[in-house]
């Protein structure tokens, strides 16, 4: 017997489907999909702490898992269909060094460190979920569009288990190398398509309709449900309370979409008493949501919000072909397909919406790095959005404030060193399109001869 069912979003639909079905989005209205649950019929532990003896449980893969072993929060699959590769063992990091420079208080700043997932990024958590459905439903092939760490992770997924084979699609020129070597390496047929992300998941979502390819980005609801334990392993991280703030990018606005429905169902659970605020940043060249929220008012509106305004703004970038641009290559999206589910996400959790330049953005990935805790660059919008949040006094020197780093240092190589080295060609090729013009903790090599003396006077010993 199944715990879950799929279901429509829209409050005049509300039409439910079995977890069986291979759906991205409600074949009788085109709303998107959740994963609900009979929780009356699922054992749901009577505190968030009996979770935490799992973990010690390192032979079982599955008590193991950062994602599956807060399995009743997530019971579409029994344990013997769950798939997973360890993902999910991040932790969370308390920075007083950044929260300084925050102007915060010490023990008030936190790095939700998902960079250290198999593939690099929080996507295992989603990619999990998902592999688990997809060999639910006997899928043998699988696909994405990405940014890059979404075909990464869906490729790890493909190459580790062997259930099914992997197409993954990205757009021309913007991916980082760290990606897409990953893709590659783990054997993804990859198609590099002549436009942008935004183009590419148009493609994969017509191509999986008329074949028979499972689709593995954030429209897959199960995805999703993956992804709420991100925030599970947050509160775990606090010793189970909760945060004032949620700080976290906004791309194609999964992981935004996902922590709200996740402390949604926690405070219906009566497993929190209260929902942390939610701030989701967008990078200036990509700020759909913010104009959305912050220019044109746009709210959920209890599941009905204001469909002439969403067409009436992507029809303006079709007819001006404006396209995302911003250095942080993971959150280059123009039409975010969670907008509707982050707006009910920003409604759950008081959030606030806030956008922040490429300079802010590369420049907080430094700072951030200095205190040991890589990131890229997309990752570097949280703390550029607290600096801001501070500035505005919206957030206070003693709100606890947890910012998710959603992705690995390593994974965009080029940019780190274009910042450090100031290399003109890197430089220019980079930096200065985006209005960069400083590189202000850059940490260059410093070059000499090979001669002690030389070395000697260089590290200022003599
Ligand atoms: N940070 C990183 C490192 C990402 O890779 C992404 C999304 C985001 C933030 C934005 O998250 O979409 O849930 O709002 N990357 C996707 C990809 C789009 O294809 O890898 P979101």
């Amino acid at each position: 017997m199944s715990f879950a069912f799929q279901q429509c979003l829209h409050p005049d639909c509300r039409s439910t489907f079995d977890v069986g079905q291979i759906l991205t989005s409600c074949p009788t209205c085109g709303s998107l999909l959740d994963v609900n649950y009979d929780w009356n019929a699922i054992p749901v532990p009577a505190r968030l702490a009996d979770f935490e003896k799992r973990w010690s449980n390192r032979l079982n893969p599955v008590d193991y898992s950062g994602v599956w072993r807060f399995r009743e929060l997530l019971r579409f699959a029994t344990d013997e269909q769950i798939v997973t590769i360890g993902e999910g063992q991040t932790i969370l990091q308390r920075n007083d060094l950044l929260a300084r420079q925050c102007r915060m208080q010490p023990g008030t700043l936190f790095l939700q460190y998902e960079g250290q997932n198999p593939s690099g990024s929080f996507k295992d958590n989603g990619m999990t979920a998902a592999s688990t459905h997809a060999r639910m439903v006997g899928a043998t092939m699988t696909a994405c569009a990405s940014t890059g760490n979404t075909s990464a992770s869906l490729a790890i997924y493909a190459g580790v288990t062997g259930l099914f084979r992997c197409i993954v699609f990205i757009g021309s020129g913007k991916i980082a190398f760290g990606k897409l070597s990953q893709a590659l390496d783990y054997g993804a047929k990859t198609i590099q398509i002549r436009g942008d992300f935004d183009d590419a998941l148009a493609r994969v979502r017509q191509l999986c309709e008329k074949h028979p390819i499972y689709l593995c980005n954030s429209v897959n609801p199960f995805r999703l449900e993956g992804q709420k334990t991100i925030m599970y392993r947050v509160l775990e991280g606090l010793g189970w309370q909760v945060p004032d703030w949620i700080v976290v990018p906004g791309g194609n606005l999964g992981n935004s979409s996902a922590f709200g429905k996740a402390f949604l169902e926690l405070k219906m659970l009566g497993l929190i008493d209260r929902i942390p605020r939610l701030a989701i940043i967008n990078a200036q060249g990509a700020a759909t949501l913010d104009d959305f929220w912050n220019e044109q008012g746009l709210r959920w509106n209890e599941g009905r919000p204001d469909h002439d305004v969403m067409t009436a703004r992507f029809h303006r970038m079709d007819q001006q072909n404006e396209r995302a641009s911003t250095l942080a290559s993971a959150i280059e999206i123009n039409r975010p397909v969670n907008l509707v589910k982050a707006l009910r996400a920003l409604q759950a959790c008081d959030g606030i919406v806030r956008r922040v330049t490429d300079q802010e953005i590369i420049d907080c990935r430094a700072r951030i790095a200095a205190t040991g805790f890589g990131c890229e660059p997309a990752s570097g919008a949280t703390v550029a959005g607290v600096l801001r949040l501070r500035e505005e006094g919206v957030i206070s020197a003693s709100d606890r404030v947890v910012c998710i780093l959603t992705g690995h240092q390593l994974k965009d190589p080029d940019l780190t060193m274009a910042y450090h080295s100031g290399d003109a060609v890197l430089m220019g090729k980079k930096l200065t399109p985006a209005g960069v013009t400083q590189t202000p903790f850059a940490n260059p090599p410093i070059v000499v001869d090979n001669s002690e003396a030389a070395i000697v006077s260089a590290l200022g010993l003599n």
